[in-house]
């Protein structure tokens, strides 16, 4: 059979509801054309995010009711802990509430004014712990990587001559560790290859420098591994993920997304010294090292998903059902970022509305349409997002986030159709300007209105 097909059934359903676009219209002018102020029970199809927007399996419900709570030594950490201990080996697994707060203790432990840390993109929670340590956040993925019509099959990998140079250049002593974001969310989701993970290894020997993953995204990025990289074909997807893991020194992950959680996160060190302060700091602001900030049950969620996101059959449906998204909506004319991601489409607002200018947000003018036209809430990547004070980021991109086992194709096709019928209308397209602007990650509370 050639059909893919959700590989589950459903148990539990949640009315999603019907609006009007006259009701849509007085919700986006009450919100200030920003999707983030819209309540989600206006929201028809939510593509805001894929993290913690997923739904849990009957199995992981089952083990929030098994969740033991006690403070310290609870079974549920012992658990989670042995989950990802066979999944990284890693001797020092810590749990926190989120990915930024791994971030944040990772980053009060080896950041600091003058020291540089590489990536191939930073997300942007890492990037704005990094900074608030007093540390600088380099982007080194390759060239390609830029470039949103480019289809290398391994977009997110690092740039080693780059890398190299950066060591050269301010010195190892400024660079605390090396990180490599997998997949690459800020870059379009899009996965790195064993090769490159192996080079970067090498890189870090070489100075003697530790190298970590952000590893929201480990699973979707080794299936693309298995899919595309020469070799690998034949390996199961636990097997690359474990190889991943052997090579590098930590991680940050957000469970939020391949943990299939609503909520949680973890820290992983090899290194018994850091993880001891990793340890310290974490008792400070998060909780007791069993725990971490979450209840017993969500660590036991949490065991249960990351065994779960590894099965073939959930790989293959999700990275599937993203990439036909991203076929369909190519085909009717829409420029997307190529080679569709693991976790989400992002359209590319300049080509799509080239009569609107950076200045003038494309891409939230498109967002704001889709909202309008059929109640999808997407977000916008680009001017809005990341240019205050007069910075151009690189590309105006819309992006269309898939949460994992929520939506089904009928949903896909109906985002599919939307897109293509607001893309007919674009050239009623207007675009728009800020009323109120915050001091600070704007896109979040500005409002905004339409030009004349
Ligand atoms: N790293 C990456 C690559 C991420 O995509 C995210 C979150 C984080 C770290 C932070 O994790 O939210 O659990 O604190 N990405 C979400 C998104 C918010 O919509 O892409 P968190």
């Amino acid at each position: 059979m050639k059909t893919i097909i959700e590989p589950f059934r459903v148990k539990v359903v949640e009315p999603i509801r019907m609006t009007t676009r006259e009701h849509r219209e007085a919700v986006l002018q009450r919100a200030g054309m920003n999707v983030f102020l819209i309540d989600a029970r206006d929201v028809l199809i939510d593509l805001l995010t894929d993290s913690g927007t997923g739904a849990m399996s009957s199995e992981q419900w089952a083990g929030v009711m098994r969740g033991d709570e006690s403070y310290a030594g609870a079974s549920s950490f012992h658990r989670f802990y042995d989950r990802l201990h066979d999944l990284t080996g890693m001797k020092h697994i810590l749990p926190t509430h989120q990915g930024r707060a791994s971030e944040r203790i990772l980053f009060e432990i080896v950041g600091g004014d003058g020291k540089v840390v590489p990536n191939n993109n930073h997300f942007d929670t890492t990037r704005a712990n990094i900074e608030y340590s007093g540390a600088k956040a380099v982007d080194l993925v390759i060239e390609e990587g830029r470039v949103p019509q480019s289809r290398h099959p391994f977009k997110g990998i690092m740039d080693l001559y780059r890398l190299e140079r950066l060591f050269e250049e301010v010195g190892p002593d400024k660079i605390p560790l090396v990180m490599l974001t997998i997949t690459n969310n800020s870059g379009g989701g899009q996965p790195v290859s064993l090769e490159n993970i192996r080079e970067v290894r090498r890189v870090c020997d070489k100075y003697h420098k530790p190298f970590f993953f952000d590893a929201c995204r480990f699973a979707e990025n080794a299936y693309f591994i298995k899919k595309r990289e020469p070799g690998h074909g034949d390996r199961s997807v636990k097997d690359i993920v474990q190889e991943m893991f052997s090579l590098v020194d930590g991680a940050t992950i957000s469970a939020k997304k391949d943990g299939l959680v609503n909520i949680g996160g973890v820290l992983l060190f090899r290194d018994a010294e850091l993880a001891a302060r990793a340890r310290n700091l974490l008792i400070l602001t998060e909780g007791f090292p069993t725990y971490g900030g979450l209840a017993g049950r969500d660590l036991e969620a949490m065991a249960q998903g990351f065994e779960e996101v590894l099965q073939e059959d959930y790989l293959q449906y999700r990275v599937r059902s993203v990439e036909y998204l991203g076929e369909r909506i190519r085909a009717g004319g829409v420029k997307i970022v190529e080679p569709p991601g693991g976790h989400a489409i992002y359209i590319d607002a300049a080509s799509f509305c080239p009569h609107i200018s950076p200045e003038e947000f494309p891409g939230q003018a498109v967002v704001c349409a889709l909202y309008r036209h059929a109640g999808i809430r997407a977000v916008e990547i680009g001017s809005l997002m990341f240019g205050a004070g007069g910075r151009r980021p690189d590309m105006e991109l819309v992006r269309l986030a898939i949460p994992r086992r929520v939506y089904t194709q009928s949903h896909i096709d109906y985002v599919i159709e939307a897109v293509l019928e607001v893309y007919d209308e674009r050239d009623k397209l207007k675009g728009l300007q800020i009323t109120e602007e915050p001091q600070q990650l704007r896109h979040f509370t500005a409002r905004l209105q339409e030009r004349e």
